[in-house]
């Protein structure tokens, strides 16, 4: 409907302030609230609930129903039928490739897999038992030290390509960090195996034997990829696009996200999950967890479990789920212990009041926590894991913010503190 309009009464105004009300292909309306500065009011809402910070293309969620869409297509039929390199295509260009721009592309992404060689000797900088998010956030802000030739961020082929890097890099950059803390030689990446199977033969091959990727185990992995390669303006995406909005270069906007991402709200929530299952140490002991997190005196929360913007369930678990299944079948996991107990706290978080009144369901961590841990991923690499798959997401948001006029990003706050007041003495 155009010109939709919403109407604000303020005690204290005379006239009624009229603001115009955007609608999008999909979602809530969204009221335009830029014109009430010149009133001189401000709109307040502490943790972004319902305000929309940008305009995108890239990702829609419903939360109510369950739904994520990239460019429009299911998640689930895209972790189905798509694979990562087909999703990161598809988010940075709006459209699924055709086979012969899906060659490409994935040859050009293996073009960049290699790191400029003196940028491995930043990592002898850390310590061997440095958290490799700690890493991250230091070698990927680095590249910004390296690659000169793509940082004019008003060239859209400047933009392509910076793309291509940190896609490419990523998987590199990240098992560098897995094979620093374990004392391993740096494996280089192998362009003959596909995205998910190279990243596998970077974190476990050595020099000394051959390295077969299992395939069930890369597909799942692959798949891992795929089901956190975007969603929307969640705290790192927003991240990038305000570090972005003040036209700091994109690697560094990329490690900003990496930070974001690492706590435990957020991706850092998948490490949690494990860490949580090390403490509950038995199902006798669900009881009193779950009793815990129910408590409201105690801060203890249930890791896996909760998002801010699904309230029915979350479409990745799902699929999550049944990747789940199979990998630990592939490895003959069913009885592996930890994992019995997930499958329990599960059962009964599903079963138990506290959890089905707020509608608090098992989301993506809770179960990518479980895959990784039974590949053999140490618990400090899974939130590496999920930035080296946001990364396509962070950078299409970046592409886009920077593909149309743009502003720096400038929030205002509620002021509480003292009034102006005089030094004393
Ligand atoms: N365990 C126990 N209680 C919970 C949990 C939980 N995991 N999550 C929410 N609640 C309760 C919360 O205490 C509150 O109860 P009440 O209404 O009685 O005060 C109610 O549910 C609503 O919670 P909220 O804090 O308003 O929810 P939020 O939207 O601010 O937080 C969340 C969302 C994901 C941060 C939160 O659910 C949480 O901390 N979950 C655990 C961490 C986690 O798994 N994070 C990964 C999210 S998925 C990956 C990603 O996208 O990053």
């Amino acid at each position: 409907m155009a010109d939709k309009k919403a109407y604000l009464k303020i005690d204290g105004i005379e006239e009624t302030i009229e603001l115009p009300v955007m609608q999008g292909s999909e979602g809530p309306d969204v009221v335009d609230v830029r014109a009430l500065t010149s009133e001189g009011l401000f709109t307040y809402d502490p943790g972004f609930v319902s305000t929309a910070a940008c305009e995108s293309k890239i990702t829609f969620i419903d939360g109510g129903k369950g739904v994520l869409l990239h460019g429009g297509y299911p998640i689930e039929e895209l972790a189905e039928k798509s694979d990562y390199m087909e999703v990161c295509y598809l988010l940075l260009n709006g459209e699924l490739p055709t086979p012969e721009q899906k060659e490409k592309f994935v040859s050009t992404v293996k073009n960049h897999t290699m790191i400029h060689e003196q940028l491995s000797h930043f990592y002898n900088g850390f310590r061997r038992d440095a958290h490799p998010m700690a890493i991250m956030c230091g070698v990927v802000g680095a590249l910004s030290a390296f690659y000169h030739d793509s940082l004019d961020i008003d060239d859209a082929h400047h933009r392509e390509v910076c793309a291509y890097r940190l896609v490419a890099k990523m998987p590199t950059l990240a098992a560098m960090s897995y094979k620093y803390s374990n004392g391993q030689p740096f494996m280089y990446p192998r362009n003959d195996l596909n995205y998910a199977e190279n990243f596998l033969y970077m974190m476990f091959g050595t020099p000394c034997e051959e390295y077969v990727p299992n395939p069930v185990v890369a597909k799942a992995m692959d798949r891992i990829f795929v089901l956190h390669a975007d969603h929307e303006q969640n705290a790192s995406t927003s991240t990038v696009r305000l570090a972005g909005s003040s036209g700091a270069n994109p690697f560094a906007c990329i490690a900003s996200g990496i930070a974001a991402l690492w706590g435990p709200a957020h991706g850092g929530a998948n490490e949690a999950v494990l860490t949580m299952l090390d403490e509950i140490g038995s199902v006798e002991n669900i009881p009193d967890f779950i009793n815990k997190a129910k408590d409201p005196n105690d801060p203890f929360r249930l890791m896996g479990f909760g998002h801010r913007v699904y309230r029915n369930f979350d479409p990745r678990a799902k699929v999550m789920k049944v990747s789940c299944d199979e990998v630990l079948k592939e490895l003959g996991l069913e009885d592996d212990p930890m994992l019995k107990m997930a499958k329990e706290l599960e059962r009964i978080a599903l079963e138990d009041d506290y959890f089905v009144e707020r509608k608090l369901y098992p989301n993506v961590d809770f179960y990518s926590g479980i895959i990784l841990k039974a590949i053999g991923i140490p618990t400090n690499m899974f939130t590496v894991i999920f930035a080296l798959s946001r990364t396509i997401g962070w950078i299409s948001h970046w592409s886009e913010f920077h593909s149309s006029p743009n502003r720096i990003g400038r929030p205002r706050q509620l002021y509480t503190g003292p009034s102006k007041r005089s030094y004393p003495g």
